[in-house]
């Protein structure tokens, strides 16, 4: 047989399904991920994906920071180099991490490939089968789909206008005890800019938050990807500043660099820094050593402030044009929050519209795409009547059209299809 003929073989079908672990069968691809598939299309207008605007990329400030790494330390920057990430960049982070309120050293932070691999360790090392995770409703998809690839529970607290409500945390725990005999595994919590709802935790309900955690001896994770994308109002002191013994805080570049570098970082004590390692080390081995050099250098230049505000005055610019529009061309039977930062808002529409059927029948056929609610829902409980709208990623016009053709088919649904 030629070795021509061998590669054109066909590969005979196996059943694959019958060979998959029990908790890889459960696994299902992301809605939004999925989503963005058909958003691919240049004529749909998306306010489905959390993309921040590409046009503010710092792209210059990253094609130095490669020459100059590789220029003069590139046979380190190319080499495989430690798990807890390059001691530089932690020492910048623990520094920042200092004024933003909680208190780090190098030795607390662990570099990873972007929170969403944060999320995905810290699920390694506290879930099993069957194990609670205590969320808001709704909460971070990305979230619910790490978290469910190690077969959690959840149970879950409203969130209203102010974020999680925190004094349904309690009864959530007991239920959570009752039915699986041990305790959750952490609260999960979105304190600034919430994804989806674009809410902030106010001062009082972290004080609160801190308190029933201490009481119930329960640790928490602290996802915190957009504290830094505030437009207006004062900085709330992270949760990790209140309780940082039994909080693990999870940042990210993605949102204030780029989110094509992959790279985040995790705050925690030294003690669990062992075990996220160990985690981390069966993982990936080490996020690219290439990259933390490249952030590093931008960072020990001093050129990410600058950068901050700068996206943090185009988004602001992009909510502000959503939220008018909306005024405008939405059907006054319809509801909103209005996000004091980050990349999203939550849009209620009345319980009579389905958001997900809405998208598929009209929404899509008008070529504008939003997250429908449901996804947000880890026990799929809610948010029929609600939708997640990105703001960052479209620019001012485009907003304002995209949200005037869904007002228009809106207000087209509520007067009767
Ligand atoms: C709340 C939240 N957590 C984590 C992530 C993951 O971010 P990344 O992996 O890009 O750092 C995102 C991304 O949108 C997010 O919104």
């Amino acid at each position: 047989m030629s070795e021509d003929h061998d590669l054109k073989r066909e590969i005979p079908v196996l059943d694959w399904d019958s060979h998959l672990a029990e908790r890889t069968k459960s696994m299902q691809s992301s809605a939004i991920r999925e989503l963005l598939k058909i958003t691919q299309d240049p004529e749909v207008i998306s306010f489905a994906g959390g993309l921040p605007a590409p046009e503010v990329f710092p792209i210059q400030e990253v094609d130095e920071a490669c020459s100059y790494v590789l220029q003069n330390m590139g046979k380190k920057a190319l080499q495989y180099s430690a798990t807890e990430g390059y001691y530089p960049l932690k020492e910048f982070l623990a520094s920042s991490m200092h004024k933003y309120g909680i208190p780090a050293l190098p030795e607390n932070v662990l570099l990873t490939n972007g929170s969403q691999q944060a999320l995905d360790l810290v699920g390694r090392i506290f879930i099993d089968p069957g194990t609670f995770v205590l969320s808001g409703r709704p909460t971070y998809l990305g979230a619910i789909q790490a978290w469910g690839a190690y077969q959690a529970k959840f149970h879950t607290m409203r969130v209203d206008e102010q974020g999680m409500v925190v004094d349904e945390i309690e009864h959530a725990y007991e239920k959570a005890f009752n039915e699986s005999g041990k305790p959750p595994a952490f609260i999960y919590v979105l304190p600034n800019f919430h994804n989806p709802a674009g809410t902030t935790l106010p001062l009082e309900r972290r004080i609160k938050l801190a308190e029933i955690a201490t009481k119930l001896d329960i640790a928490v994770i602290e996802d915190d990807p957009y504290g830094q994308l505030r437009f207006e109002g004062d900085h709330i002191p992270p949760i990790c500043h209140l309780i940082p013994e039994r909080t693990i805080y999870l940042g990210t570049f993605s949102k204030t660099m780029a989110p094509g570098l992959r790279l985040g970082w995790i705050v925690a004590s030294e003690a669990l820094m062992k075990k996220l390692i160990q985690a981390k080390q069966g993982c990936d081995l080490h996020t690219g050593t290439f990259v933390q050099y490249v952030a590093n250098d931008i960072c020990e230049r001093g050129l990410l402030k600058p950068h901050i505000d700068k996206i943090r005055k185009v988004y602001k610019k992009r909510r502000d044009t959503m939220l008018d529009s909306l005024a405008e061309f939405w059907p006054e039977e319809c509801s909103w929050t209005k996000p004091e930062g980050g990349l999203f808002l939550w849009a209620r529409v009345p319980e009579t519209i389905d958001t997900d059927k809405f998208l598929r029948e009209k929404a899509l056929k008008e070529k504008v795409a939003y997250v429908p609610g449901i996804n947000f829902y880890p026990n799929a409980d809610g948010g029929h009547d609600a939708m997640r709208l990105n703001f960052s990623y479209a620019p001012p016009e485009v907003i304002v059209e995209g949200i005037k053709r869904l007002g228009l088919a809106l207000k087209k649904e509520i007067a009767g299809g």
